[in-house]
């Protein structure tokens, strides 16, 4: 296995089953740091530094709140018009990124561009760590996805890992997020049915890179036609901003989610199975209601707790100094 030590974390498509195996045990290990609500002292002379050019909650609170519990610094930008980057000035991703190498000793970066973070990656002698780029990918988010599943269905009678599941994945297949797990699920023998409007179905070119790791997936037209099969349902809005963009705003009525497209609490109860997880990065909008929430297939909140213990864990395996191994 490659060590992690000084990577980047650009994307699931090269991972490896063992290197998720690695990331799993490691944020198992670290898990109850975040638990107990303490800070270590694991990192206490690293620095993170979070470069957002386009909005979120979750990707780099998480982030930033992993780095604290593992005793490091944090600093950044979330608004990247008050940087050179986002004004007059337009300051490439090369000449911005080599500043920023000098402030900290990682570099997690969100970008409406594709391959951005990479471009990064090129130009930066510290670790970069994806934290979604455009329609690209978002391996961090991911990567909490899927140990939620390996870490919660120990507990869940038939379910005891991440191999064989079938997956249910909804919504817009040109998500990052859906690239990322299609990469993973390759490396567990995953059986997936993608679900989505046929205007934001998986891309002919997204599906020829994807059949080189030998998939098994089926497209359907509506939820109702698979969920009953599904161990896990993966879901996205198909109601959402343009992910090439900077910032959207929303304007006017922006409709509401086709029930082909919606997983509801009736649908569950006539149709899922019982133990059936339903996993969502969020923000959500009418695809998930509410009320689905209190039944026991609801694992969005345990995800985004995970979401800081998977951030810890990457954080640790890559500028850690082996302090884990
Ligand atoms: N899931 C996710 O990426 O959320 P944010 O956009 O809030 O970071």
């Amino acid at each position: 296995m490659r060590s992690f030590i000084g990577r980047d974390i650009l994307s699931l498509k090269e991972f490896e089953r063992a290197e998720f195996e690695r990331v799993f045990e490691v944020a198992r290990e670290l898990e109850s740091i975040a638990r107990k609500r303490r800070n270590s002292d694991l990192l206490k002379e690293k620095t993170l530094l979070t470069a957002f050019f386009q909005p979120s909650t979750r990707t780099r609170l998480a982030t930033e709140a992993a780095m604290h519990r593992l005793g490091g610094h944090v600093l950044g930008f979330a608004d990247p018009k008050m940087t050179r980057a986002g004004d007059f000035y337009q300051e490439s991703m090369k000449d911005t990124v080599r500043m920023l190498e000098y402030y900290a000793d990682v570099i997690a970066i969100r970008h409406f561009q594709q391959g951005a973070p990479a471009e990064a990656a090129k130009w930066s002698s510290v670790p970069v760590i994806n934290c979604g780029d455009g329609w690209g990918e978002h391996p961090t988010q991911v990567l909490t996805d899927l140990y939620t599943i390996w870490r919660w269905t120990g507990a869940v009678p038939g379910l005891t890992n991440l191999d064989d599941l079938t997956w249910l994945c909804v919504g817009d297949m040109r998500m990052r997020t859906m690239h990322s797990l299609s990469y993973a699920l390759t490396q567990f023998g995953a059986k997936v049915y993608y679900v989505s409007p046929p205007e934001m179905s998986l891309t002919e070119e997204f599906k020829k890179e994807l059949e080189a790791y030998n998939p098994n997936y089926t497209e359907v037209s509506s939820v109702e036609d698979c969920v009953s099969e599904a161990d896990v349902i993966y879901m996205e809005p198909v109601v959402q901003p343009d992910y090439t963009k900077s910032r959207d705003e929303r304007s006017g009525d922006v409709g509401l989610t086709p029930k082909r497209y919606q997983i509801s609490k009736e649908l569950m109860q006539t149709k899922g199975k019982r133990n059936a997880i339903i996993l969502h990065s969020l923000p959500r909008m009418d695809e998930l209601p509410s009320n689905v929430d209190p039944t026991r297939h609801s694992y969005q909140w345990i995800e985004a707790f995970n979401g800081v213990v998977m951030r810890m864990a990457l954080l640790a395996l890559v500028i850690g100094d082996g302090i884990l191994i």
